[in-house]
């Protein structure tokens, strides 16, 4: 089972063999037929013939078939090391066949010790639960009891028959010495195991319950985690018995556990988490208290991300003319800023720029053309003057 502690008890009595007699047997075992009868594995077993007169021969059948004679002695059937081929119904006839008794003859061993464990939870209950360390084929049952020195015998209560539990419900919390007596019980016999405890050393807390970590707003390296006291440390044990926190934490990755503990409190701050990393998170308990007691197993593993700054969406401006080429163009193309009118400013604002810087392109273009024109005009004025001048010359008598 899981989560039980090995009773640490010494082991202190075998068991004493009780023989039970036929009253006895059927007693106990009464839900099986009547005419069973019970025998060790690997022993002599004697059955005998009830309604036989003395001296009249009889004769045996097993399952139905007749068993040799050599094997009857004076009405009784004598089987030597036994085995499970012998397990079956066996029957004695007179002479002329009759029926005089049926037996069902059912083998197997005598008990051996179990092994306990045990389970203490708070300082209500103690729960022990056991299982066989020898399979019998028989028949079992077990009486539990306990005792703490001078006072008497009490039971320890199985609530379900069939499984192997029972549970001391107040025990003497005061004392360290619980003496708790399981004995098996079978047809053949009994073997009762003896075990000392001590409830301070075994009790271990159940592990603290609904264990939730909050981030801390405005606070990147903080964590606060808030828990439940384990609910079998019910409400009237936690008035008397405070209990003990111990916290751990890590950032996911890292193989080393920091520690809090705190008293009676549930809920820790964690000041030193690494910012912008998941951590895990678990908490275990002990009696306050009983300093030799046991931590409860820990709780969990909850995971949780400390507060992080939220990203901040850039402002964006209207589209400012005097740097036209560095504000135009919108940083965020995934923006779902619901201000849209912006974005159509910074287009329309675009759009303008670029007519503007055509214009002055073109005008920039048509100066050009007209300055080379100009010039152009001049050097064709000049070479007319010269020409012209020429002429001129040619013309002057000499
Ligand atoms: C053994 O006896 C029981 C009742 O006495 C009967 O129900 C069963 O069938 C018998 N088995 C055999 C193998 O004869
Ligand atoms: C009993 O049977 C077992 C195996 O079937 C055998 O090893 C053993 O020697 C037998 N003992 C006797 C006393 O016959
Ligand atoms: C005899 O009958 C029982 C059931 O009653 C059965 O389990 C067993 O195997 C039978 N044995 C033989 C040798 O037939
Ligand atoms: C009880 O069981 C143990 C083994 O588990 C065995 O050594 C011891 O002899 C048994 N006692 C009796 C009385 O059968
Ligand atoms: C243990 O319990 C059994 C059955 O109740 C009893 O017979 C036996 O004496 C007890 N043993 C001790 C040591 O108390
Ligand atoms: C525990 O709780 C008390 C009151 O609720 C508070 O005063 C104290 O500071 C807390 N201690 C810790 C370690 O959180
Ligand atoms: C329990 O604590 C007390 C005081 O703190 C100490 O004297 C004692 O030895 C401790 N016991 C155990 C079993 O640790």
């Amino acid at each position: 089972m899981p989560g039980l502690v090995s009773c640490l008890g010494d082991l202190i009595v075998t068991g004493i063999i009780i023989l039970f007699s036929d009253h006895v047997q059927s007693e106990i075992w009464t839900n099986e037929v009547s005419d069973v009868q019970f025998g060790g594995l690997g022993s002599r077993v004697t059955l005998t013939c009830g309604g036989a007169h003395d001296g009249s021969p009889v004769e045996w059948r097993f399952n139905g078939s007749s068993v040799p004679p050599w094997q009857t002695h004076k009405g009784s059937l004598t089987l030597l090391n036994t085995t499970h081929s012998m397990e079956g119904n066996y029957s004695c006839h007179d002479e002329r066949g009759t029926l005089l008794q049926s037996i069902k003859l059912r083998l197997g061993h005598l008990p051996h010790f179990v092994r306990v464990s045990c389970r203490v939870p708070n300082h209500m209950k103690i729960y022990y639960s056991w299982v066989q360390t020898k399979t019998t084929h028989l028949p079992t049952l077990y009486r539990t009891s306990y005792s703490v020195k001078g006072r008497d015998v009490e039971p320890c209560e199985q609530e379900h028959i069939g499984v192997n539990e029972c549970t001391i419900t107040n025990p003497p919390f005061w004392t360290s010495k619980i003496l708790v007596n399981i004995t098996e019980i079978n047809p053949l016999g009994s073997n009762s195991t003896i075990l000392q405890i001590d409830p301070h050393e075994l009790l271990k807390p159940d592990p603290p319950e609904d264990v939730r970590v909050l981030q801390v707003e405005g606070q990147p390296t903080q964590l606060l985690v808030q828990w439940s006291w384990p609910s079998s440390w019910s409400v009237e044990i936690m008035a008397a018995f405070p209990l003990t926190f111990l916290l751990r934490y890590r950032p996911i990755g890292s193989n080393y556990w920091s520690m809090l503990e705190t008293e009676e409190n549930t809920s820790l701050k964690i000041m030193d988490a690494l910012v912008g990393r998941l951590h895990q998170i678990q908490i275990r308990a002990q009696d306050a208290l009983i300093n030799h007691s046991q931590w409860s197993e820990w709780s969990h593993v909850v995971e949780a991300q400390p507060w992080i700054e939220p990203w901040k969406e850039p402002t964006e401006e209207p589209v400012d003319f005097s740097f036209p080429f560095f504000n135009s163009f919108p940083v965020r193309t995934t923006d779902k800023s619901p201000d849209s009118s912006l974005h159509q400013t910074g287009s329309l604002g675009l759009l303008i720029l670029l007519g503007l810087f055509a214009a002055v392109m073109v005008a920039a273009l048509l100066t050009i053309i007209t300055l080379l024109w100009v010039r152009q005009r001049k050097q064709d004025n000049v070479k007319k003057q010269e020409l012209a001048s020429m002429v001129k010359m040619k013309s002057i008598p000499i």
